[in-house]
């Protein structure tokens, strides 16, 4: 296989945008990443999205944003993984150029989420319809029931809960284009609206609109297109049970726990050797299940890590400098793909208050539904 680097990327603000359509968005992202790398050609695109078809009537979306870019005639083609399509998109992006099957790929993830109708009811559509959708059950319910396992098994409190959302609204506050930019205190989480118990409104990721994209070629050709290019040093993937019931642990992401082994065994590294990374928290919860699952903390101790403020700016592993899910936004489709090119500015040095200093090598994790899909990837500047 071939090295493979990252040498451009782009991507919208997140939040309602009432002004662009599905299409405007992608069209956006994907000039932006083309332009920072001074390409004006393509050998492939793949675009992420989840549920195009369901939020706004749009299938087909390979020939669509291929078209609308200009790159009519481009093989492109579109992947869904729920919320871990952007990472399953840079995946597939990564295989074909690390193949010598291409060349210059784009890797792209797009969602408008808030013209839909029942965006709740949409998104259940990732989790068992026969086990757990037909009998109620929404994604804030299934996250709160991880939450009421994670609590019961480890003690893990309210306030540890509460200080994931603190930390990454604080992060998303220095993000010029975060949905939320605003910081809240323990206080304010813990006074939120009760979304599903104990899952409140300051705890969850919101509904947003956005695309992000990355273009990538063959490491020993990125001079041509950068001057910090970054290496994507490995990818892994897993899947697990859909239903949380069929899980052995609920509280346990397993798939996110294989994916980063994998991650971990191609790229010849482990969690210590992480200096930043972007993980998928999607509900606060969230976030302490992957930081237990990729090993940055010990089995229940993800909360107690997070209080005394080891996975903050600063701290000794900073998680989610974008703002995270949480606050930076969530488009399911453009996720995966954002959180890499908030890793790819934290290496190139670019990524202005919110950056860590002399990050060598950063992750990211992306995840489907409750845990059954997820994606890891490991990067490092070259
Ligand atoms: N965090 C912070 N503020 C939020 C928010 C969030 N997640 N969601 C909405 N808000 C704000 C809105 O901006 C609005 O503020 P305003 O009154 O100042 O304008 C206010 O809260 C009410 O917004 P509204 O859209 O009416 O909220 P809602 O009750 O319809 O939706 C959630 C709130 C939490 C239910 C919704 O954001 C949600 O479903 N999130 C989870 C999405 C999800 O499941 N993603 C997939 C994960 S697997």
């Amino acid at each position: 296989m071939r090295d493979v680097a990252i040498v451009g990327v782009g991507m919208t603000p997140f939040g309602e945008l009432w002004e662009s359509s599905l299409r405007d968005l992608f069209v956006d992202a994907a000039s932006l990443a083309l332009r920072d790398a001074g390409a004006d050609h393509l050998d492939a695109i793949y675009v992420g999205n989840m549920a195009g078809g369901q939020l706004v009537g749009q299938e087909h979306l390979g020939p669509l944003m291929a078209d609308q870019l200009g790159m009519r005639g481009v093989p492109s083609t579109r992947v869904e993984s729920a919320c871990a399509s952007g990472g399953a998109a840079l995946r597939a992006a990564f295989f074909e150029v690390a193949s010598g099957a291409s060349d210059l790929v784009l890797a792209s993830g797009v969602e408008k989420m808030n013209d839909g109708a029942d965006v709740t009811g949409v998104l259940a559509t990732a989790a068992d319809q026969e086990a757990e959708v037909y009998h109620g059950i929404t994604f804030p319910g299934l996250y709160a029931m991880i939450a009421r396992a994670h609590m019961a098994a480890h003690g893990t409190t309210l306030e540890d809960l509460a200080a994931v959302s603190v930390k990454n609204h604080r992060h998303g506050a220095l993000n010029p284009k975060a949905q939320f930019k605003q910081e809240v205190t323990a206080e304010q989480v813990m006074a939120s609206s009760m979304v599903a118990d104990p899952l409140r409104l300051l705890h969850c990721s919101p509904v947003s609109d956005g695309a992000a994209a990355v273009l990538l070629c063959p490491l020993d050709r990125a001079a041509e297109f950068c001057d910090k290019p970054v290496k994507i040093r490995a990818s892994g993937m897993a899947t697990s049970a859909m239903a949380l019931a069929d899980r052995h642990d609920p509280a346990f992401l397993d798939a996110v726990h294989l994916a980063g082994n994998r991650a971990f065994d191609m790229g010849k590294v482990g969690p210590r050797d992480i200096d930043v990374a972007e993980v998928h928290d999607c509900f606060a919860i969230a976030e302490l299940c992957v930081l237990e699952a990729l090993c940055f903390t010990e089995r229940g101790l993800a909360g107690e890590a997070t209080r005394a403020g080891e996975t903050t700016l600063g701290g000794r592993i900073p998680i989610n400098t974008s703002g995270g899910l949480k606050s930076k936004g969530h488009p399911v489709g453009a996720t995966g793909v954002a959180q890499v090119i908030e890793i790819v500015e934290q290496l190139r040095g670019e990524a202005g208050a919110r950056q860590v200093k002399d990050a060598v090598v950063g992750l990211t994790q992306n995840m489907g539904g409750s845990g059954a899909s997820a994606v890891v990837h490991i990067f490092e500047r070259v």
